[in-house]
């Protein structure tokens, strides 16, 4: 067997900050994996003339995955690459507290919970046009109140097809399934905009309940999603896996890693049905970029979810257990979990774990 090879894409601002010592942990939990670097953003513009060279291109594709760290502008390409050029169509954010996270929650422990974001619809990527474009509907006795086509302004189109929504619905369920055989309910929750949307979240709606029905075995609830994110807040321990479009997904993790203790602390995988990459909730953090501050542990958590994908799944727990075991004794902590230690001292102290 030729060991899988690992494409690194790690991006910018403070992103890099934690990728390469989440690299190093991963390669000593699994020797035998081999990672190629992928150059992105102002260092790949320095040496190859482009923010997403074809160099990197070609390395992400030979790459049976990629770990990515974050694009603080530059590096947005390659992330666009990652979604759509190689079709990973769904979103997997966990949220679990654990002992040692610094939440602002009464009872942070209620937070173990999955969202299922989609990764690749709705209102993304960009699409926006002139007002004026929309003439054609500005008579259209449909429209309570007919898009002001006279006016200056823009519209944005969101884009939900019955192929993508199945595809997020049967990964919720299969988790779902997953999750059951570990104890959880097995219990899927869509939260959507039914009530206004009714031909693009109304028809998330149908999907999901019809999938959720052929599993027979799964519990079902929906909400409006203003109504779920107070829920997410009030009463988390309702929730096991939650299935969102990609915008209210978006937000709602990010809301959801600020309940557990912060975006410091929030892993991701991306996979659709031939690749998969692997990053933080968070973003580029520029304003911790060169400190040396920045939490690692939502990357070396999305480390031990790569690790999952290939196979690994002794290394991962390993890796999850070691996490754990940093923040239970509370020594070591990134200024963002109330501690004073580098970015480097609690990678050291997971690693004296491992
Ligand atoms: P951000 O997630 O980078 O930062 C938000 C806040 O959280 C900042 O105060 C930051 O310091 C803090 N934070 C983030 N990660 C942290 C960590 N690991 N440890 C400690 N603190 C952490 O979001 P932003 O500031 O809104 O965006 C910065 C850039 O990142 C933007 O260009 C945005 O588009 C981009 N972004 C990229 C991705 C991605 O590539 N997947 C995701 C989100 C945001
Ligand atoms: C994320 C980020 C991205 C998104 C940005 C960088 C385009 O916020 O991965 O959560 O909105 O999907
Ligand atoms: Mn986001």
């Amino acid at each position: 067997d030729e060991p899988a090879l690992i494409c690194v894409v790690a991006g910018d601002d403070a992103a890099p900050e934690v990728v390469w010592p989440t690299v190093e942990v991963l390669r000593r939990l699994v020797p035998e994996l081999r990672f190629v670097r992928g150059s992105s953003g102002r260092e790949a513009e320095e040496r190859y003339g482009a923010a997403f060279p074809q160099e990197t291109q070609e390395l992400i594709d030979r790459a049976v995955c990629t770990l990515f760290g974050a694009s603080g502008g530059p590096s947005r390409p390659v992330l666009w690459y990652l979604r759509w050029g190689k079709d990973t169509r769904v979103n997997i954010r966990p949220v679990r507290w654990q002992p040692g996270y610094r939440s602002p929650m009464r009872e942070p422990e209620h937070f173990d919970f999955v969202i299922v974001r989609d990764n690749l619809e709705g209102m993304y990527p960009p699409r926006e046009g002139d007002l004026a474009e929309l003439a054609a509907l500005a008579s259209s006795r449909t429209w309570w109140q007919p898009p002001p086509v006279d006016r200056q302004g823009a519209y944005a189109v969101r884009i939900c097809t019955d192929e993508q929504m199945a595809y997020v619905a049967q990964a919720a369920c299969e988790l779902a399934l997953e999750r059951k055989a570990q104890g959880y309910p097995g219990r899927v929750t869509l939260g959507a905009k039914y009530s206004i949307q009714p031909r693009t979240d109304g028809r998330f709606r149908e999907i999901v309940r019809e999938t959720v029905r052929r599993y027979g075995e799964l519990e079902y609830q929906e909400f409006l999603i203003d109504d779920l994110a107070r829920r997410m807040v009030a009463v988390p321990e309702s929730l096991d896996v939650v299935v969102l479009s990609n915008e209210h997904g978006d937000i709602l993790a990010d809301m959801a890693a600020g309940c557990i203790g912060g975006l410091g602390l929030a892993p991701s995988g991306c996979y659709g049905p031939a690749y998969a990459y692997f990053e933080p909730v968070h973003g580029s953090a520029p304003d911790l970029a060169g400190k040396g501050v920045i939490n690692p542990t939502a990357m070396l958590l999305s480390g031990a979810m790569l690790l999952d994908y290939l196979g690994y799944g002794e290394q991962a727990r390993r890796l999850r257990k070691a996490v754990a075991e940093v923040y239970r004794r509370g020594q070591v902590l990134p200024p963002d979990q109330g501690g004073r230690a580098t970015t480097e001292e609690f990678v050291a102290a997971v690693g004296q774990l491992l």
